[in-house]
């Protein structure tokens, strides 16, 4: 991923007063599970989104989704523009093919203008007009695709007459604004909403995703016509961080499917195809030919490396004119299942994604994720763990997958290679949870949870949603929610492990502290989730580790010590108190 963490803020003194009234808490969704007529009728929020904001309107299937933004991307054309040009007159000038339905223009290296027409023919008017360009000493491949390069005919007249662009962020907010921004929140609530609504991805760049992927579908097709280059993985599932890799799957299955369509009468006709010892030498044939391609032939497509010997063999590159580090797979559709999972868990319950992208920010700030493949915890991992957390709840915020099984019906159904991999789409149909906890208690409990987790015994398991006997003996076990013989984290060390571990007890500790003491908004104090993010909480603790005590002894003992004064105790003390983050 090529998203900036927060890990670079500098920490600022960690002083606090105390709390400030809770703002009235709203309704949320109630018992997760069986079939709701009501669903999108629950009462209205109480002022401010301190759990997100509920969508009342019924809410779209994953593929209705996938469906309705493949479609509008095929519309869609990119455009490198020189860096003065007048708007007005370029929609003039590209209106000559047909109407246009939206347009924004974005910078990465250069200014790019990103055009929706209402119809495809457009696309191929435009196509029509342009030329292939002389390049003096080198030579061009040519190749009709919807990436264009714009000049201007008479550069001074234009550049008398342009008005400033207004350009699209397609980045997340410096680390800088976002402590800002959590500092002058009023709850842990405000926090976590506001860091989920400035960093998730924006209309635009979801745009821009579905476009890149249609703009690589057309090198595809040059090999397989009929193919699809869809989107998953955090990029659709609403788990996505601006400035996170985009996930690829080669869909060659609509290739048969035509076929088995048209045929008809007396005769079974096939193709003559190559036959070749398995599916996974298939896919590496396959993924190798489309690689070569998008080295050779893939406008704007560079630094191309063809991973074919791994577990899902792939092919990476830079998609230079969007930014997008982009990773191609084929043959991994279960993959595109769990996508619609995840997808369904963050549209069920606002709280879910804000829960979700804080414990990502916090693991990223602590380095217990990285971009680098090796030991760390995996952002998707950390997700099921958030998932799993809410299915414990009492009562459950989300339902386990077992449950979403028995709701599907006939449609759903749906087995890849012997998995079963049905669970109902329609999310009209899950019942709302009537747990009405805030994100603050959330966030709490979710470091007090897996901070006293029984790593060494039991396993997460969001398809029943519960603590399970583990199978193996890796450090850290996350049931695969489809592959149920697969640990999705088998490949966290156990130093990672404790690390997490240890972090998440001192989080928890932390987050006690915000009930008794919270600086005033505009004073830039961290509080809180910005307390969390510091990166000085981890590096104390090793040190503190290696002086004293086990940090995580000590924690644990805070802990404890704090629960049963707060149960004993239930009103805070006032008075100002320093915070510190050595425990
Ligand atoms: P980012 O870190 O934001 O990219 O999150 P991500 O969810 O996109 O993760 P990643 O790019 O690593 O993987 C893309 C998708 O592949 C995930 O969303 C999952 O659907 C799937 N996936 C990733 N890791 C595993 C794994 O270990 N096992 C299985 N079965 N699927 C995985
Ligand atoms: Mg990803």
């Amino acid at each position: 991923m090529a998203a900036r963490g927060v890990g670079l803020l500098t920490r600022l003194p960690l002083r606090a007063q105390r709390s400030q009234a809770q703002r009235p808490l709203r309704r949320l969704l109630t018992c997760p599970g069986t079939v709701a007529a009501d669903v999108g009728r629950e009462e209205p929020s109480s002022g401010s989104a301190e759990t997100g904001s509920e969508d009342r309107t019924p809410k779209k299937r994953f593929s209705e989704v996938q469906k309705e933004r493949r479609e509008q991307a095929q519309r869609t054309v990119l455009i490198h523009c020189p860096n003065k040009i007048s708007e007005k007159k370029l929609l003039k000038h590209l209106s000559q093919h047909g109407p246009i339905n939206s347009h924004f223009f974005y910078e990465s290296f250069g200014l790019y203008a990103v055009v929706e027409f209402s119809q495809k023919e457009s696309i191929a008017s435009l196509q029509n007009v342009t030329r292939t360009p002389s390049l003096g000493t080198e030579a061009a491949i040519p190749f009709r695709s919807r990436y264009f390069n714009l000049k201007l005919k008479n550069p001074v007249n234009q550049t008398s007459e342009q008005s400033s662009i207004q350009c699209s962020n397609q980045s997340s907010p410096s680390s800088k604004k976002l402590f800002e921004s959590l500092c002058c929140a009023g709850s842990v609530d405000d926090q976590l909403n506001t860091l989920l609504k400035e960093s998730q991805l924006t209309e635009e760049n979801t745009k821009l995703r579905y476009l890149t992927c249609s703009l690589i579908e057309d090198v595809a097709a040059a090999y397989f016509p009929d193919c699809a280059v869809r989107p998953f993985g955090s990029s659709v599932n609403s788990f996505g961080k601006l400035g996170c890799d985009l996930d690829m799957f080669l869909d060659l299955d609509e290739i048969g499917k035509i076929s088995a369509h048209k045929a008809s009468g007396n005769f079974l006709v096939e193709f003559q195809v190559k036959n070749v010892p398995s599916e996974r030498i298939a896919t590496q044939k396959i993924l190798s030919v489309i690689g070569e391609c998008l080295d050779h032939f893939g406008p704007g497509c560079v630094g191309i490396q063809k991973i074919l010997n791994a577990r899902c063999p792939l092919v990476r590159f830079s998609h230079q004119a969007s930014g997008f580090q982009c990773d191609l797979t084929a043959n991994n559709r279960i993959a595109l299942e769990s996508t619609e999972l995840l997808y369904i868990y963050g549209a069920l319950d606002s709280r879910v994604r804000a829960l979700v992208f804080s414990i990502r920010c916090w693991a990223r700030a602590h380095s217990l994720t990285s971009s680098i493949p090796g030991a760390w915890i995996t952002n998707f991992s950390l997700t099921m763990m958030v998932i799993f957390f809410l299915q414990r709840r009492s009562p459950p915020i989300l339902p386990t997958l077992d449950c979403l099984k028995t709701l599907a019906d006939a449609e759903d159904k749906c087995i890849i290679e012997g998995h079963n991999c049905t669970f109902v789409r329609d999310l009209n149909r899950i019942k709302p949870s009537g747990n009405t906890e805030t994100l603050e208690l959330l966030l709490k409990e979710f470091f007090e949870y897996f901070g006293n987790f029984a790593f060494n015994k039991n396993s997460i398991n969001i398809r029943q949603g519960r603590e399970q006997n583990k199978p193996e003996s890796s450090p850290l076990h996350i049931q695969n929610p489809f592959e149920t013989s697969l640990n999705i984290s088998k490949n966290v060390s156990q130093s990672q492990l404790q690390k997490f571990v240890d972090l998440a007890r001192e989080s928890a500790w932390i987050l006690h502290q915000v009930d008794k003491y919270r600086p005033s908004p505009s004073s830039l104090q961290p509080w809180g989730l910005a307390a969390l993010l510091l990166p000085t909480v981890a590096n104390t603790m090793s040190v503190a580790k290696k002086k004293k005590k086990p940090a995580s002894e000590r924690i644990k003992n805070l802990l404890e010590s704090i629960k049963s004064s707060s149960t004993e105790n239930s009103t805070a003390t006032s008075g100002k108190r320093a915070v510190s983050t050595q425990a």
